[in-house]
């Protein structure tokens, strides 16, 4: 049986209510754990009263501020664990970001600082992320999971240069999972179908990916951000305990059919 009671965890990447984090959020405290969000802040202060709001509701009183690309609010943000818990048991990145210009068009139109945005918000925050956890967790068989996507493997329409993120990604998951693993942190991807949230609103034709989906997925359907919350559950719990560096895709079985 899935138990998180008396595990500590932290979710990086709540925006609202659609969020892929927000369905893990719930997942996690359905298990039993005890939640940190953390959020991207913005100068009037609503990314915070809105993720306020919804932690509020899972009795989540730990809101933090974490802009990615700033090394001193990934320091900051640790910190404030180390202080308010002493330690960490899960650790669950699901953040990227890129230029919405970087994903339509011509993909060798990406620019230098197109490709570097991308890849600083979506892959190197995993990897800083990890970094400023790891003392946290050490003894406590820790897990870290991040949010990747089919991207990394096929040239999907209008994804370009997040797709090459994804990969590096998911390259990083592997990597950090041998480092970490001596230590007793497992570190893992989840690879969800397409699902409607803030981020994926800006990837055009989106609603075609969608239906594509529910059309040729082996379950006939599209997934929600339960579903990956449940499966990033999982992974996070001692059920887990043997996966590490592994990719697990939540999307009905997309990946497995041919084409797109
Ligand atoms: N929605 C989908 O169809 C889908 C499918 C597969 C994978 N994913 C992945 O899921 C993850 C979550 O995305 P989502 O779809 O829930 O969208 P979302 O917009 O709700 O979440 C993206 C999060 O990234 C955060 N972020 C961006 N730049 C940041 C920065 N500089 N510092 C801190 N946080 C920053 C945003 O604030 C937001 O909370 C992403 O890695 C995305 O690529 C999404």
């Amino acid at each position: 049986m899935l138990d998180l009671k008396g595990r500590k965890a932290l979710v990086m990447g709540v925006a609202n209510e659609s969020s892929i984090a927000w369905g893990i959020a719930q997942s996690l405290a359905e298990g039993g754990a005890e939640l940190a969000l953390s959020f991207l802040p913005d100068a009037r202060g609503r990314s915070e009263r809105r993720v306020r709001r919804l932690a509020d509701t899972l009795g989540c009183g730990l809101c933090l501020p974490c802009d990615v690309r700033e090394d001193g609010d990934i320091e900051a943000l640790f910190e404030a664990l180390g202080r308010e818990w002493g330690g960490l048991d899960a650790l669950v990145h699901s953040i990227a970001g890129a230029r919405s210009e970087d994903l339509v068009g011509e993909f060798t139109g990406v620019s230098r600082e197109g490709f570097a945005l991308a890849h600083d918000i979506s892959v190197y925050s995993l990897i800083a992320a990890a970094h400023g956890g790891r003392s946290l967790m050490q003894g406590s068989d820790g897990s870290i999971v991040t949010i990747t996507y089919l991207g990394s493997q096929r040239a999907i329409p209008n994804y370009n240069v997040m797709g090459v993120a994804k990969a590096a990604l998911e390259s990083a998951v592997r990597y950090l999972a041998a480092e970490l693993g001596p230590a007793g942190t497992r570190v893992n991807a989840v690879s969800p179908g397409p699902i409607e949230t803030l981020s994926s609103s800006v990837i055009a034709g989106f609603s075609e990916i969608l239906g594509a989906t529910a059309e040729r997925a082996p379950l006939r359907r599209n997934v929600t951000a339960r579903q990956v919350g449940n499966a990033v559950a999982f992974l996070c719990s001692d059920l887990a305990a043997g996966i590490t560096g592994q990719v697990l895709y939540v999307d009905g079985g997309y990946h497995i059919t041919a084409g797109m």
